[in-house]
């Protein structure tokens, strides 16, 4: 027994704790895990090593949504992440830290393909959706990324009326039979992303004449109406002010009772109110995951304290 499988039973960040405990059921946690005593993914001597280093990642999760092995990327003859391995669990959050350039948001496409996107990049390892590779040349990447979720730094919606933006996936997907159960999908997704009151008498109206932090809902809600099993967020807080935050950071929590969600962020205090798991990058190596608990209070890996204490990044 060691480290992660004991701590991660305790539930999440210290200020989360009483939630956590309500959290993800006590049974869906590892029991035994293979996981070093010293809880170290990494030694030091490995990371400075390169490329080459041991295994970058544990697997404590049981039932994992994702499951990474050795996923490396690379741009054009650049190496941006590097061997990376790591499970990520369903109905928790997990958040992604470390000093800017360290390949979290490279991380993040990579578990939706929009890696793809970018001429010059190439993805090697293997990364497991429910036990499939989502690399496998059948993978419909259109139904992947509908699967997958993405919600990004900028709120970026569609130039279209606050229902449109709404509806466009399920429309695209014909996930719906009638303008009935249209209205009804638009609906339950605005609420489930904490809008539909702010803007249910105006639906028609533009959605980027929401404030900043409205329309970061409504691209939840966008996100939310294709039924994604996971969402990923890649700094969804930096463009808002601190209240737009705090509505933001009330939804993951509430999220993460349906959902996996993976968020980048350059925020410790926001890693430690929204998630239960920590991961810490550093120059595109997984230094150390772990329970954010136990991450904040308790680092394996000098790289981690170095950032957590400022001494870094
Ligand atoms: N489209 C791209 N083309 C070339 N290099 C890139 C591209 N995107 C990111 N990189 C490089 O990959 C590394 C990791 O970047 P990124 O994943 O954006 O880091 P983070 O999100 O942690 O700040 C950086 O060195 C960055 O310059
Ligand atoms: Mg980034």
């Amino acid at each position: 027994m060691s480290g992660e499988g004991a701590e991660a039973a305790q539930g999440g960040s210290p200020s989360k704790r009483a939630e956590s405990l309500s959290g993800p059921p006590l049974r869906d946690l590892p029991g035994e895990l293979g996981v070093k005593p010293s809880g170290r993914v990494h030694s030091p001597e490995s990371l400075a090593e390169g490329p080459s280093g041991g295994p970058s990642g544990d697997a404590p999760v049981t039932d994992p949504v994702f499951s990474c092995q050795d996923v490396s990327v690379f741009y054009g003859a650049i190496q941006a992440l590097k061997e990376v391995t790591i499970d990520i669990g369903r109905r928790q959050v997990l958040s992604c830290i470390g000093p800017s350039g360290c390949g979290k948001s490279t991380f993040l496409r990579c578990l939706n393909r929009m890696n793809d996107t970018i001429p010059g990049a190439r993805v090697t390892g293997r990364i497991g959706l429910d036990g499939q590779d989502i690399y496998d040349r059948h993978t419909d990447v259109a139904r992947l990324r509908a699967r997958i979720g993405m919600v990004f730094q900028r709120p970026n919606p569609f130039p279209k009326s606050i229902y449109d933006n709404v509806a466009y996936g399920p429309r695209i997907h014909n996930l719906t039979r009638s303008r009935a159960d249209l209205d009804e999908l638009v609906f339950t997704s605005l609420q489930r992303a904490g809008l539909w009151r702010e803007v249910k008498d105006r639906l028609s109206a533009p959605g980027t004449g929401l404030s900043g932090g409205q329309q970061q809902r409504l691209c939840i809600a966008r996100t939310l109406a294709v039924e994604p099993e996971v969402i990923l967020m890649d700094e969804p807080c930096s463009a808002l002010d601190p209240i737009a935050t705090a509505h933001i950071e009330d939804l993951i929590e509430q999220l993460r009772n349906s959902y996996a969600i993976v968020i980048v962020t350059h925020s410790m205090q926001q890693a430690a109110r929204v998630s239960q798991r920590t991961a810490y990058f550093h120059l595109g190596r997984l230094v150390e995951v772990g329970p954010t608990d136990r991450v904040f209070t308790n680092p394996k890996h000098r790289l981690t304290e170095d950032y957590i204490t400022g001494r870094f990044g």
